[in-house]
């Protein structure tokens, strides 16, 4: 069942603005990874089980954080972004391909991966019940995803002024910050097995399956 239209041209439009954003990424990134992010990734990634498919890879942040026996694809619409990505495999203790692909349309047959992991990914993925869809399609029946996503606060004011803010940060960033990422997910027909709250009701690890 389809529930939205993937259009390619909004598609295009935060293709490119992570294409521009790619060579300072880590600039501005690695700070906050360093302060908090780095423990996140730690507990986002040592429950990965054997064929791993990372949506939204990005510049390869969470390599370092993969348990061996592990293997990894990751997957990024941004060509630049993956440029960076592929530079830090070598931080890896477990083998990583790298794909160019976008989330909403993914390259693989229903079924595939053991895992999915993605972080900070769905405030960006331009249609994410798309993306969903497609995640819920390629992981095994038995498999799980791993989310580290930030989402929109339930909490009445900081709901409101990311509500207010989000026309800005879509804009410039290409980045949506009241994403209702859980409903998304259900919508998608993934079933949410566990969410804990990292950052207030703001930032969340979630566990879902198909
Ligand atoms: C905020 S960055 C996070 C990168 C990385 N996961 C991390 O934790 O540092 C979001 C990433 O998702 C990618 N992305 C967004 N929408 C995507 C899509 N539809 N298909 C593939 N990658 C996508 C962007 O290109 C970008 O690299």
């Amino acid at each position: 069942m389809d529930y939205e239209t993937l259009d390619r041209e909004t598609t295009q439009q935060v293709r490119e603005k992570y294409n521009k954003k790619a060579k300072n990424y880590d600039k501005i990134m690695g700070p906050m990874d360093r302060m908090m992010m780095g423990k996140w990734r730690e507990m986002l990634c040592k429950n990965a089980k054997g064929l791993v498919l990372e949506a939204g890879v990005g510049t390869g942040a969470n390599f370092p954080y993969y348990p061996q026996g592990v293997k990894v694809i990751g997957i990024d619409f941004s060509q630049s972004m993956l440029e960076i990505a592929e530079s830090k495999i070598s931080q890896a203790k477990v083998p990583i391909e790298l794909k160019l692909a976008d989330i909403q349309e993914l390259p693989f047959a229903d079924n595939t991966f053991d895992t999915i992991i993605t972080a900070c990914v769905f405030c960006s993925v331009p249609f994410p019940v798309k993306g969903f869809q497609e995640l819920r399609r390629v992981v095994k029946q038995d498999g799980r995803l791993y989310l580290l996503e930030h989402v929109r606060s339930e909490r009445a004011v900081v709901g409101t002024v990311m509500d207010l803010l989000n026309p800005l940060t879509v804009r410039f960033q290409g980045v949506n910050i009241n994403r209702r990422t859980e409903a998304n997910m259900l919508q998608a027909g993934l079933s949410i097995v566990e969410v804990k709250n990292l950052l207030s009701d703001i930032v969340k690890l979630i566990t879902a399956k198909k």
